[in-house]
């Protein structure tokens, strides 16, 4: 087997950078080690920042997205037993952000996908990568029991956090930066109209909770719980009631309960890769790169990488200029580490960390000086609707 990119995951990134190269016509192989079913089972993120949403237009996956998703303006920072509110478009220079779920858009992408007749493996065993420091590298991985061989340009490791990629990076040139967070969230969807229109991120004494959603009759919820918190011991009566006691009074009393259709627990994370690029290899989204959900930047910081790297194809493909490829790296982390800043920043100003009432006290005046200077809400918005996306040049 042959092609001109070799991509690593049937995730968002692998999928978005797949169609998008398609559509220039660079040829590429996605190699996914799970079914595809899989993939779509997962529940993930669920805001796209305006920067993604017209790099999924370009992708020509906006047609459901328009029709289903919801764009936001806005959306509260609950403290004190009070809302605040982040007007979105007034304090970014009238940017948006929608509302529409990472499953969502995976399906719209494998749709084109399979429409545009571009290759996927799915089930893809003992994936490898080979030579990525020669100019012929290799995929190899196992489909149906035989051993294939996939030979390429360049590859794409788009295989997330536990993919086989960054693990092939060369252990004296790759650097990792972490910080675990003592906490988890536990998370909720479900079949009942949203407490608000637009998401309520709240700071409580009991702990962080986030009322987000999925579409007017779908919502998804989360609150901060121990990290050894087991999910079989949270009955969905003991979620609504944890939920309520952290929310404003006024919006606990409209909230409207009901079964569970997904309940897990998922732990917070800051952690980076660099550099992005060893040789002929690219690290692209979760692989290289994890955020706290708190300041929704995960997806979105998957989709940057995708705009960086799909250009800089370009000009190595299109225009003659493959030294593009070598900005890669610098151009990804300058936009990561500023996304990760404001998702560690979020995530500190928004959730318990000990019984310390000085640290409580901080965090409120923080949260009252942001929410009521122009300078602060200025601050939170450019960063919530997504930095902008630096040019390959
Ligand atoms: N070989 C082939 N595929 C692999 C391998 C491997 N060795 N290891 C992992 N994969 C696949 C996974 O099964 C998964 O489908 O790579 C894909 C990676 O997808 P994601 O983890 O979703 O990562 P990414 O595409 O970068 O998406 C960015 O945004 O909301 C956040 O973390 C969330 O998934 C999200 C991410
Ligand atoms: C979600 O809807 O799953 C969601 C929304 C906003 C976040 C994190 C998760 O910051």
């Amino acid at each position: 087997m042959k092609t001109q990119v070799a991509i690593i995951g049937a995730g968002p990134s692998g999928l978005l950078l797949g169609q998008l190269l398609h559509r220039k016509g660079i040829d590429n192989v996605i190699i996914e080690q799970r079914s595809e079913e899989y993939v779509l089972g997962r529940i993930r993120a669920g805001v796209l920042e305006q920067g993604m949403v017209d790099l999924l237009r370009e992708a020509g996956v906006d047609e459901r997205m328009d029709r289903e998703g919801q764009v936001h303006e806005g959306f509260h920072l609950s403290f004190d037993n009070r809302l605040a509110r982040v007007d979105l478009k007034q304090y970014s220079g009238g940017k948006t952000v929608m509302v529409y779920g990472q499953t969502e858009v995976t399906k719209d992408l494998m749709d084109a996908r399979k429409a545009a007749g571009a290759q996927s493996v799915y089930e893809a065993e003992d994936v490898a990568l080979h030579g990525i420091d020669t100019d012929t590298p290799t995929v190899t991985f196992v489909k149906n029991g035989e051993k294939v061989t996939l030979e390429c340009d360049y590859i794409a490791g788009c295989d997330g956090y536990h993919g086989i990629s960054r693990k092939t990076a060369p252990k004296d040139v790759l650097k990792t930066h972490e910080r675990i967070y003592p906490f988890g969230w536990l998370g909720v969807l479900s079949d009942t109209p949203p407490v608000d229109e637009e998401l309520i991120y709240a700071n409580h004494e009991r702990g962080f909770a986030l009322c987000s959603m999925r579409s007017s009759t779908r919502s998804r919820y989360y609150i901060q719980v121990e990290l050894d918190e087991k999910v079989e011991d949270w009955s969905d009566e003991r979620f609504w009631e944890e939920l309520k006691r952290r929310l404003p009074e006024d919006v606990a009393a409209r909230l409207v309960t009901g079964p569970s259709i997904e309940k897990s627990i998922a732990p917070l994370r800051s952690f980076v890769a660099e550099p992005m690029k060893f040789g002929r290899m690219f690290l692209v989204g979760d692989a290289a790169h994890i955020v706290p959900p708190t300041g929704a930047k995960g997806l979105n910081l998957a989709a940057s990488d995708v705009y960086t790297l799909y250009h800089a194809m370009i000009a190595a493909y299109h225009d003659g200029k493959p030294e593009l490829l070598d900005k890669y790296s610098d151009i990804a982390l300058r936009r990561i580490w500023k996304a990760e800043r404001f998702s560690w920043w979020m995530t500190s100003m928004m959730h318990k960390f000990d019984e310390n009432t000085f640290n409580q006290k901080m965090q409120l005046a923080e949260l009252d000086y942001f929410t009521g200077s122009e300078a602060g809400l200025t601050v939170i918005a450019e960063n919530y609707v997504g930095l902008p996306y630096e040019k390959v040049e």
